[in-house]
């Protein structure tokens, strides 16, 4: 397995640790912006800090250590990071002991650009690089400034995540992307696909069987392409790790119509553990819109795919994203997007008005509309979406759904939160300390566009 070894970009003596070991007792803040490949990349290293002796905390204004893990999906995402890296390099000026760290997508794509303008940063690293922040925090506490963005081969990781949740867990199973929607940053920043062997994964989920966890959502890009770099697919995994004892539920993301196949909803429908839930992004509901993104397929195969899903599994529930604005969209080709919401009845939507990307083609081309434009679309669809999701979600009135109990209510303490097997979130009566984890079945008594309450039976 080849690996480039780390770059270091400069030694700077003011910012140096007067130790080059990591103290005990510190305290790591990690702020995680971005999509659920991210929040999954944040776990791994708060595992690699906490193995460090690093204690995690919520704070970021106190801590020793803050790591910033970035998304530049759109230029809104990446303004922010901006925004809270500013605060966290005025703190170094009056407290240099603190490391600060850039992780992540932005990191990806501004490098070295980041370090110049920031000069604060201790360690900027692109997402390939997550499995060896301790290698490069030794390298930090040695009073270097470390970049760490050349592409690499993602090693098996070592150390174990620090997950968030007790109850639902996600497992990565292929990292990058090779697709080129030409409004997309993601491959730019993420690499070439690398799938992870069906092994390594089964093992991980054999552990997280164990520790208690009912819920493995398996994480890719384009989850679609899974194995096709190591002579397996999507299917085949499903069935190899269906059975792992303790794990009741499975789920995936992100799914790419250009690749769903028949032999997936077959094996979803008949494998118990896989849930009814698909997300499955169109992007647009125009076909000459679809074929400037560079998406691989017209409307009408994702409207196939839809209608095979629904005949084999009448109860699934889809969800998607979508892009308004896109250059050159004409107020036609958006209303075949509205068309499309209207008639495939999502149960929920993710809506984006289009953001020209650094070194995407999309961004570089005429056409490009105003702002008021696509807020104007986004306003629109997302009305839409909303009437839509009620309309769903009064089909569970008076139904019994299986509920997995994640959480407290956040607004409620008396009532807890969980998701049925279709990923509705539904709220209940009942105490956590005895209902966490528990598959637990909940009458549907009230169906809000985005949540359910009912009670147990
Ligand atoms: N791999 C997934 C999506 C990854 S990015 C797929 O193929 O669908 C998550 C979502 O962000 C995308 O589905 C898209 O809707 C949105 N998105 C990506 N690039 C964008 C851009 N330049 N402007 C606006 N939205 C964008
Ligand atoms: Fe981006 Fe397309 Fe890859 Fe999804 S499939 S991550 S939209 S390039
Ligand atoms: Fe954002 Fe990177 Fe995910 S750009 S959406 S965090 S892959």
């Amino acid at each position: 397995m080849k690996v480039v070894a780390w770059r270091v970009f400069a030694t700077r003596p003011h910012f140096a640790m007067e130790s080059t070991t990591i103290p005990q007792g510190k305290t790591a803040c990690l702020v995680t912006f971005g999509c659920q490949m991210n929040k999954a990349d944040s776990e791994r290293m708060a595992g690699a800090l906490t193995h460090l002796g690093y204690r995690i905390v919520e704070e970021s204004d106190c801590a020793d250590l803050v790591l910033f893990n970035t998304c530049t999906i759109r230029d809104n995402a990446e303004q922010k990071v901006y925004s809270y890296l500013g605060q966290q390099a005025r703190r170094k000026q009056r407290d240099p002991h603190i490391t600060l760290v850039l992780a992540g997508c932005v990191a990806q794509q501004e490098g070295e650009k980041l370090l110049r303008r920031v000069p604060e940063l201790d360690l900027v690293m692109g997402p390939q690089h997550v499995n060896r922040l301790s290698d490069l925090l030794e390298r930090v506490a040695e009073g270097e400034q470390v970049l760490a963005t050349e592409p690499i081969e993602i090693l098996e990781d070592i150390t174990k995540p620090r997950r968030d949740s007790a109850v639902t867990a996600w497992v990565n199973i292929i990292y990058g992307c090779n697709e080129g929607c030409t409004y997309c940053i993601v491959p730019s920043v993420r690499g070439r696909e690398q799938s992870r062997t069906p092994e390594a994964i089964k093992a991980e989920m054999c552990e997280l069987g164990a520790l208690g966890y009912k819920e493995v959502t398996l994480l890719g890009q384009n989850i679609d392409a899974y194995g096709r770099d190591i002579g397996t697919n999507l299917a085949a995994l499903l069935r190899f790790i269906h059975d792992v004892p303790g794990i009741e539920r499975l789920r995936f993301a992100t799914s790419h119509p250009r690749y769903f196949s028949d032999e997936l909803i077959a094996t979803c429908a008949e494998l118990p553990k896989v849930c009814e839930h698909f997300h499955i992004p169109f992007q647009s509901g125009d076909n000459e819109v679809l074929r400037r993104m560079a998406r691989g397929y017209t409307h009408q195969k994702y409207r196939a795919i839809i209608e095979k899903i629904r005949a084999t599994m009448p109860d699934a529930a889809v969800s998607a994203d979508l892009i308004v604005g896109f250059p050159g969209e004409t107020e036609e080709q958006f209303e075949n997007s509205l068309r499309l919401v209207d008639e495939l009845e999502f149960d929920s939507l993710n809506t984006a008005a289009y953001s020209p990307r650094p070194g995407t083609p999309a961004a570089r081309w005429p056409g490009q509309l105003e702002d008021a434009v696509k807020q104007d679309r986004l306003q629109r669809v997302n009305r839409l979406v909303a009437q839509k999701a009620f309309a769903r979600s009064q089909r569970y009135l008076g139904h019994t759904e299986q509920v997995l109990v994640e959480e407290a209510n956040p607004r409620d303490r008396s009532q807890v939160a969980g998701r049925t097997r279709t990923n509705r979130l539904v709220f209940f009566e009942g105490e956590l300390a005895k209902l966490r984890s528990r598959l637990v079945d909940v009458q549907i008594t009230e169906a809000r566009a985005f949540s359910l309450t009912g009670k147990p039976v």
